[in-house]
């Protein structure tokens, strides 16, 4: 069993939320998924009516209003927003549009990193361990984790792999335009000024253009069970 926090973090497509969840499963552990409370905020930031060309200080006030309930179940993950489920709708277009933006406001990051300490210590307290999956969790959420996972692929795999997740969930999706995405949102997210995604200098790297779930899970497996 794993104690502790595995940090797991990585752009999208990489294969992270897959991963994250098998090794949670595997290890009965809990799993947070911190872009899904980042795409929640987004979701209450829509439903007041804001969009990129709000103030910042309009959107922390939105984002950081709802209620939002993140389930750390790694067999059924879901977040609720004022007592709905949105697990399904925090994928859609709109907010993977706007995502960027409202996690680059700096209180809405200083919200969300306070609730993301507070389910880490409930899930970890009693000796238990979590797998958490982000941008910043080996640097910022939990510098101190034992064990980090940076994953990283080429931008070309992991739109293929963005638009087989919208195929398989219905969503109609163009690969141009789902690379276009993705590598906007490489830019968004590594340029900010808080909290920009790279590897903490203590992460294993695993690129995962050649890697499948099956081999980084058991590489994974491997780590956990010689340091847990
Ligand atoms: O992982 P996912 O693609 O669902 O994350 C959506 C967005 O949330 C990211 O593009 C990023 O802007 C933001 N995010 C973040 N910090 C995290 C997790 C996600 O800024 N720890």
């Amino acid at each position: 069993a794993l104690r502790g926090v595995v940090a797991m973090d990585g752009p999208s497509g990489t294969g992270k939320s897959t991963v994250s969840r098998r090794l949670a499963k595997a290890c009965s552990a809990a799993y947070l998924d911190t872009g899904a409370m980042y795409r929640a905020a987004t979701l209450a930031a829509l439903r007041a009516g804001l969009d990129e060309n709000s103030a910042a200080d309009e959107i922390a006030r939105a984002a950081t209003g709802a209620r939002m309930e993140s389930g750390t179940d790694p067999g059924a993950p879901t977040i609720l927003l004022d007592g709905d489920d949105v697990s399904a709708e925090i994928r859609g277009p709109e907010v993977t549009g706007f995502v960027s933006a409202v996690s680059a406001v700096p209180e809405v990051r200083t919200a969300l990193v306070a609730r993301q300490h507070a389910m880490i210590r409930d899930a970890t307290g009693d000796g238990g361990g979590i797998v958490v999956e982000g941008r910043d969790i080996g640097t910022v959420v939990v510098p101190e984790a034992p064990l980090k996972v940076y994953l990283t692929a080429s931008p070309e795999v992991r739109a293929a792999r963005r638009g087989r997740q919208d195929a398989k969930a219905g969503r109609q999706s163009d690969l141009h335009v789902t690379l276009a995405d993705v590598e906007r949102r490489d830019r968004l997210d590594s340029s900010r000024r808080i909290s920009p995604l790279y590897a903490a200098a203590d992460a294993l790297v695993l690129d995962t253009d050649r890697l499948s779930a099956d081999a980084v899970l058991d590489r994974l497996r491997e780590l956990v069970a010689e340091r847990g």
